[in-house]
């Protein structure tokens, strides 16, 4: 196999951003699309040109047309569809949030090793060099010792019938754009948290349209982030160390409506901006997934991050919930 062929299970609004990245790749080919109605695949891959359009999700995994699919389903989806992709022996990108429970990522995870194949998920901002950056300037320590780490995602959700509002279906704004400052957390200092205290704003659909959560780790070091529906758009994420933090002002988004910046300020407030090569937001998760699938390499975004990420939201949930600080072993299921 020298390119790989992905195909799009459903017709979803985030393909827009995929399609792109899989057709500026040498590595990759948009060969199948698949809706739960025929006639919706066939207007569809008329739409944006793509080869093969069927008419249910199973047709498309049975069809033996595709190697890649990319799962861009609502949320409580995500587990079933990616385990029946890889029990037919595909690969799998999965959109996040992977999944609502640990039980699901542990399903999906096994069904990946059991079928020898690659799963990993969709988290495009981690694979971009501005993200990198602040891992190089962490591993070279020139922050010194991290103490806290701030982020935050919001827009303002305006459709009443929207899946983000349906509590059971994975609603909610930490599940939606919270994991990004969760998983960035993570990320920078170097795994989960110990505990967390969760606080929401629920709306009038169930879900929360405002999250704030407090994750502290075991070294001491703290992260605040927060999610919110009913503000407008606003991305940011500060890493405070000391000796100076960096500052991101759109680390989870593409460059419309401003640019990207990534800017060094250190104990006297000299700033500095750090120069970042751009890349568009979708092409890492998209080339990681060739070589995983060509080159046997795997994936830069482990299972064993998302599944911490995930526990990290469930506690953050049930601490809410509780109204009491919750210890992330604590969630087990
Ligand atoms: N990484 C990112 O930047 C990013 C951005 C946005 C969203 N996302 C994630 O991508 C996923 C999809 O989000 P989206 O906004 O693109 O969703 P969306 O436009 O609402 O699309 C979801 C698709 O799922 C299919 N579907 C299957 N069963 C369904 C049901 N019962 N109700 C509604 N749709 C159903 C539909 O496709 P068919 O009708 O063709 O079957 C629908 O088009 C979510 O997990 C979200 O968190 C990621």
């Amino acid at each position: 196999m020298t390119k790989v062929r992905w195909g799009l299970l459903s017709t979803a609004n985030i393909n827009k951003r995929l399609i792109p990245a899989i057709r500026a790749s040498e590595r990759g080919e948009l060969v199948a699309v698949a809706s739960r109605r025929q006639a919706a695949a066939d207007t569809y891959a008329a739409e944006w040109g793509i080869p093969q359009a069927f008419g249910s999700y199973g047709a498309m995994l049975a069809s033996g047309e595709v190697d890649v699919v990319y799962i861009g389903l609502p949320n409580h989806l995500h587990a079933d569809w990616t385990v029946r992709a890889l029990e037919h022996g595909l690969h799998v990108l999965c959109e996040k949030p992977f999944a609502l429970t640990l039980a699901d990522v542990d399903r999906m995870a096994d069904a990946a090793r059991d079928n020898g194949r690659v799963l990993a998920e969709a988290f495009m901002y981690r694979h971009h060099p501005q993200t990198k950056a602040v891992g190089e300037w962490l591993r070279a320590g020139r922050l010194g010792a991290i103490s806290l780490f701030r982020g935050t995602f919001s827009f303002t959700l305006t459709d009443h019938r929207n899946v983000r509002l349906i509590p059971e279906w994975g609603g909610g704004s930490l599940w939606d754009i919270g994991v990004y400052p969760i998983s960035f957390a993570q990320y920078v200092m170097g795994g989960p948290p110990e505990w967390v205290f969760g606080d929401q704003r629920r709306g009038g659909a169930g879900v929360d349209v405002a999250f704030s959560g407090t994750l502290h780790y075991a070294d001491g070091a703290m992260a605040q982030i927060s999610s919110a529906f009913d503000v407008p758009w606003y991305t940011h994420v500060d890493v405070l160390g000391e000796r100076g933090r960096l500052v991101l002002n759109r680390p989870f988004t593409g460059l419309v409506g401003g640019q990207r910046r990534l800017t060094f300020i250190d104990a006297q407030d000299n700033a500095e901006e750090v120069p970042v090569e751009e890349q568009e937001l979708y092409s890492g998760e998209v080339e990681d997934m060739h070589d995983a699938v060509l080159d046997g390499r795997p994936p830069y975004l482990g299972l064993d991050e998302t599944r911490n990420h995930v526990r990290t939201v469930l506690a953050l949930y049930e601490s809410a919930r509780r109204g009491e600080r919750v210890f992330v072993e604590e969630i087990s299921d």
